[in-house]
């Protein structure tokens, strides 16, 4: 995906069905190399971060195919590399959990430098801490990250100083295998977390307390290969939701945990949207008189970090003055910009960003500088005036799959180059 073409100022109609998680396929798919055995993933995106980490798996000597576009076999048998490098490794964030299940099947993993979205630092002191208190030593050199429990990983109480998702599957990715408990207290609760220690437990792990803040994980000697289903993608049900509130639409989002979107919905209808939830969609309905709200970005079950660039086109759009606090990252502002070409009125000081409306937006010329920054973009041009040509689109392929069809789907004028 080089650029994504669109006319917008068209109110967006029809239901659209979510794929499988991003972030949650991205935990669970390393987490399979912890059996020496064969897995099957259903549901899994399909989008470009799966493939890198599939290309990497295979690089460690794991036999992957897919069955079809969104189930992938894994066979974990033949892994013998512990050491994970080149263009994959360094172009996603997720190659971080090769870390940990590395780490827990051969007591020691090299994984060079993990990629991913760009806001301002991401340090991985928690997941070394972590490591550490299980008994691994972790060093940096020539942009590897080295990790070694010469004497095994054996169960310890953690308690994590952020909360941290990466850290908190990594963690459990480690203690699984140790001998003895661990306790990792200050937890990440986000959905992906649950559904990553789901697919743990049914290969054979013990693993307590998923979806709180304390997890506890008796170390068990053998894990074995399963087939597990991915839960949906939260992020991208919560973009389509978004697209029904920015075109004044009336979209219906299918295969979804309702129960994951409530702070999103809570939002919504704070803003003006009428949201009608069932057991596994929810059915927004726009309307051209939103007020702006105040919205602070929080761990779950707060509202998510990773829809705040969408939230923020919605709320430049609305009437009044709404505030926008980043309570996660240091620098995930940085798309503003790019929405101010399309006429927003945007202003940001630190982690705090003020929207001052309704902006009439006019299609433009704009960069997607990560994921969710080219997603805000893509709703911004959707209710935009006009043409509006998103270059970097790469960017948006990494997390919605089929994101040309599926808007089609609901009467965009969309095209992908
Ligand atoms: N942090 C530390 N030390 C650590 C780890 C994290 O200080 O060792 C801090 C971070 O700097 C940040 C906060 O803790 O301020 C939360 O970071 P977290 O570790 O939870 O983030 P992550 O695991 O690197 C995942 C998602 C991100 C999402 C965040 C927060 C994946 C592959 N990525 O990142 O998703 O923003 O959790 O929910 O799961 C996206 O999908 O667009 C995306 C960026």
């Amino acid at each position: 995906m080089e650029q994504i073409i669109i006319n917008g100022g068209k109110k967006l109609k029809g239901s659209v069905c979510i794929s499988g998680a991003k972030n949650a396929a991205l935990a669970i798919i390393p987490a399979t190399i912890l059996a020496e055995g064969v897995s099957t993933i259903e549901n899994l995106p399909n989008i470009n971060d799966i493939k890198h980490l599939v290309i990497i798996l295979e690089s460690l000597g794991a036999k992957c195919s897919f069955l079809n576009e969104t189930t992938l076999k894994i066979d974990a048998t033949n892994i013998k590399k512990y050491r994970a490098e080149g263009d994959s490794v360094r172009k996603i964030r997720a190659s971080y959990y090769l870390l940990g299940a590395l780490l827990s099947r051969f007591k020691a993993a090299e994984v060079e430098m993990p990629g991913g979205c760009d806001f301002g630092g991401r340090p991985t002191d928690q997941h070394e801490k972590g490591f550490k208190l299980l008994g691994a030593t972790t060093t940096m050199s020539h942009g590897l990250i080295k990790t070694e429990a010469l004497n095994g990983l054996q169960g310890s109480n953690i308690l994590l100083d952020v909360v941290s998702v990466g850290a908190t599957i990594n963690v459990m990715l480690a203690a699984v295998l140790a001998e003895g408990s661990t306790t990792i207290e200050n937890c990440a609760r986000e959905p992906h977390v649950v559904d990553t220690a789901n697919l743990l437990n049914m290969m054979g792990a013990d693993i307590k307390g998923a979806g709180t803040n304390v997890i506890r994980i008796n170390g068990v000697k053998k894990l074995k290969g399963v087939n597990y289903t991915i839960i949906p993608d939260q992020i991208e049900a919560g973009t389509y939701m978004i697209a029904a509130a920015i075109t004044g639409g009336d979209i219906t989002v299918k295969n979804i945990i309702p129960q994951h979107m409530d702070p999103l919905t809570a939002k919504l209808v704070e803003m003006g949207c009428e949201v009608f939830e069932g057991d596994d969609y929810i059915r927004v309905r726009g309307s051209e008189n939103l007020t702006a709200a105040n919205v602070r970005t929080l761990a779950y079950p707060g509202f998510p970090t990773d829809l705040q660039p969408q939230i923020t086109a919605l709320m430049a759009t609305t009437d009044g003055i709404g505030v926008i606090t980043e309570s996660v990252w240091d620098n995930r502002f940085q798309y503003v910009s790019e929405l101010n070409r399309l006429g927003a009125n945007i202003t940001v000081d630190g982690r705090i960003a003020v929207t001052k409306g309704p902006s009439h937006l006019t299609g433009a010329k704009v960069t997607a500088i990560d994921l969710r920054a080219g997603a805000a973009l893509v709703l911004a041009a959707l209710n935009a005036e006009g043409m509006t040509v998103i270059d970097k689109a790469v960017q948006v392929g990494r997390g919605y799959e089929n994101i040309e069809q599926k808007l089609k789907g609901l009467g965009a004028d969309i095209t992908v180059i």
